[in-house]
């Protein structure tokens, strides 16, 4: 099984970024979590350009097309999804790829509450399946890391854990039968 991982934050040291990076990590070894790294360099969305062969937005709509799930996890900007994930998800509701595609919705703030109700909607309206049992908010944002990293939280591990647990099973769940 084959996961995205998407990270609303371009940020080198994101917070959000690295609770995907130890989701990666944690995953078992059936499952595969790749981070998407491209965010930065799609276009701003443009209905005119659509069908133009753009070579990010190829490859954004093929990692997308190709994943069996989506992981996302955000940071909240005035109160809003950050301009490059809506962006990044206004490339793809033109097409089929993210249709019936469970996501994951990961939360690093309590109070971030505005920006993941509003991914939630946009994904829904996208026809994309949120999976509320492997959503969760983990609250690391504005704590100190511990010195050896999120790793040795063994309430974000537990809880990494938990998500994909339930995300793989709702995944397989919503999966066609194989061969
Ligand atoms: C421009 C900007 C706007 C922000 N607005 C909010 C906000 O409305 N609500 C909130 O909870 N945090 C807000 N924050 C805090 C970010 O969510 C926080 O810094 C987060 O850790 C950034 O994620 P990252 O570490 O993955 O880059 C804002 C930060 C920035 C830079």
């Amino acid at each position: 099984m084959k996961l995205l991982a998407i990270s609303g934050s371009l940020r080198a040291a994101s917070i959000n970024t690295a609770l995907l990076e130890l989701a990666a990590r944690l995953a078992p070894a059936d499952v595969s979590v790749e981070l998407f790294a491209g965010l930065g360099d799609l276009p701003h969305f443009n209905a005119d350009r659509e069908a133009e062969p753009i070579p990010s937005v190829l490859e954004w709509r093929e990692r997308v097309r190709t994943a069996d799930g989506l992981l996302i996890c955000s940071p909240e900007y005035a109160h809003g999804v950050p301009g490059s994930l809506k962006n990044a998800l206004d490339w793809l509701v033109g097409g089929v790829e993210i249709v019936d595609k469970p996501v994951a919705l990961l939360n690093a703030s309590p109070y971030s509450t505005h920006a993941h109700a509003s991914l939630a909607e946009t994904l829904r309206t996208m026809s994309a399946r949120v999976v509320p049992e492997a959503s969760l908010t983990l609250p690391v944002r504005g704590k100190p890391l511990p010195t050896g990293g999120l790793a040795t939280d063994p309430a974000v591990v537990a809880g990494l854990r938990a998500s994909l647990h339930e995300f793989v099973r709702a995944t397989q769940t919503a999966r066609p039968p194989q061969g």
